[in-house]
């Protein structure tokens, strides 16, 4: 049999993978889009901006989308948008990027983290609940990865606490919970279309929300040009200078937005084939255990997804040792957990943001290490599989037979 990479025989994957890994998708569909665009002359103000929002929210079934340009503005139009302000805690996740709670700040309120489930990497509702204060005015919840959190439980402790539910969805267009989509089970719904998300439009961002007040007021924090035409008077009188911010997305990006929209479904759905399939594959080998979205749900693959390996019952091979072998076979295998210590950040360490100074948050607000156990102890078991955004089967039967080879000979690597 031939010998393993590492030891110098031949690789197992032998297929190009740039392809199946190419994300965006930049195809002649997006091109005529984006010079169609620029022809019409309307590069900063169109209608495509408006299409794009009627578009986004019939796809998930809401009343209001509003584009922003980009993901971070569009959290911090719906926290502005249910009345976020000083005084306020406003509880989420420290294992993110920071577009996700510095809009709290922005509010002049407080960011509370809470921890982790060690699997998902999606706020844990018990600590949730441990993190409530009498100040607590929302939680944002990340469906990190594309990874729907726990929503029916995050729902029910928002309910009996009287506070709001923000969807930070950056990493899961399209997905599902209890066949739900993300961004329709909270109050609002923010997604980034950054170049690398799941719908990529260059630089953008949009909020839904069923909530016509919520909608108005973000219109209000950074949409001036929307504001005379809103169907509540009592808001005009901001249309000169809105709140001061200018969150309007550039129509190229919309146009790009609007391509991407039409096939979110579909590409969706062959990341989920390819990673079910290779997940399938591999759990044959001892000792492999991809960790899958639940029956019920259905994840986006922004982030690659996880698979726990138990060395006991691979010879007691190290994980790093099994990665080596699986990397010189020619697997895109990488090491890593989800997990995060945005709270030990240089911000919160200061606390020199104005919000911390705003005589109404004149409380103690620690943020020191151990407060989130998980989130600052990513598991050391897992590591990850690449997610192919295009159908290839014989490239996935390649990776199969990569950790069939590897795990059937690790007494060899011991
Ligand atoms: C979870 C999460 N929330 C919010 C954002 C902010 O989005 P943007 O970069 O479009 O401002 C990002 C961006 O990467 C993100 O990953």
């Amino acid at each position: 049999m031939n010998k393993l990479a590492i030891q110098g025989g031949d690789k197992t994957i032998t297929l190009d993978q740039s392809e199946a890994l190419e994300w965006p998708i930049i195809d002649d569909e997006v091109t005529e889009a984006v010079v169609s665009q620029l022809q019409s002359g309307e590069i900063s103000f169109s209608d495509t901006i408006y299409k794009f929002e009627e578009e986004f929210a019939a796809y998930h079934g809401v009343k209001y989308a509003l584009a922003h340009n980009n993901g971070t503005a569009s959290i911090h139009g719906a926290l502005f948008g249910i009345g976020v302000g000083p005084g306020d805690e406003v509880i989420a996740p420290a294992a993110t990027f920071w577009g996700t709670y510095m809009p709290v700040l922005s509010c002049q309120a407080i960011p509370v983290f809470c921890d982790i489930d060690p699997f998902t990497g999606c706020a844990d509702p018990v600590d949730i609940e441990r993190r409530i204060s009498p100040h607590t005015k929302a939680i944002i919840v990340v469906h990190l990865g594309g990874m729907p959190a726990e929503m029916d439980a995050i729902m029910e402790i928002a309910k009996r606490h009287n506070i709001f539910v923000v969807e930070d969805c950056s990493h899961a267009h399209g997905a599902t919970y209890k066949g739900k989509k993300v961004g329709t089970i909270g109050d609002v719904g923010c997604f980034s279309m950054q170049g690398g998300k799941l719908l990529p439009s260059g630089e953008g961002g949009v909020m839904i929300t069923d909530n016509l007040k919520y909608y108005e007021r973000a219109i209000c924090l950074g949409h001036y040009e929307r504001i005379r035409d809103l169907p509540e008077e009592k808001y005009r009188k901001y249309a000169k200078t809105c709140f001061g911010y200018k969150y309007r997305i550039a129509p190229i990006s919309a146009a790009i937005a609007r391509v991407q929209l039409r096939h979110l479904d579909e590409r969706n759905k062959c990341r989920d084939d390819n990673v079910m399939y290779l997940m399938d594959g591999i759990a044959e080998c001892p000792g492999i255990y991809p960790v899958k979205p639940s029956e019920n749900n259905f994840r986006g693959y922004y982030s690659r997804p996880y698979v726990r390996y138990v060395p006991e019952e691979l010879g007691g091979l190290s994980k790093e040792k099994f990665i080596e072998a699986l990397r010189a076979e020619g697997a895109n295998v990488g090491s890593g957990a989800p997990g995060g210590s945005d709270h030990l950040s240089a911000v919160f360490q200061e606390q020199n943001h104005p919000a911390f100074s705003r005589p109404e948050n004149n409380r103690e607000v620690t943020y020191q290490e151990g407060d989130l156990p998980v989130s600052e102890n990513p598991r050391e078991d897992l590591f990850t599989i690449p997610v192919f955004s295009r159908p290839n089967k014989a490239l996935l039967d390649q990776y199969i037979e990569a950790f069939r080879k590897v795990a059937t000979r690790v007494a060899e690597l011991v």
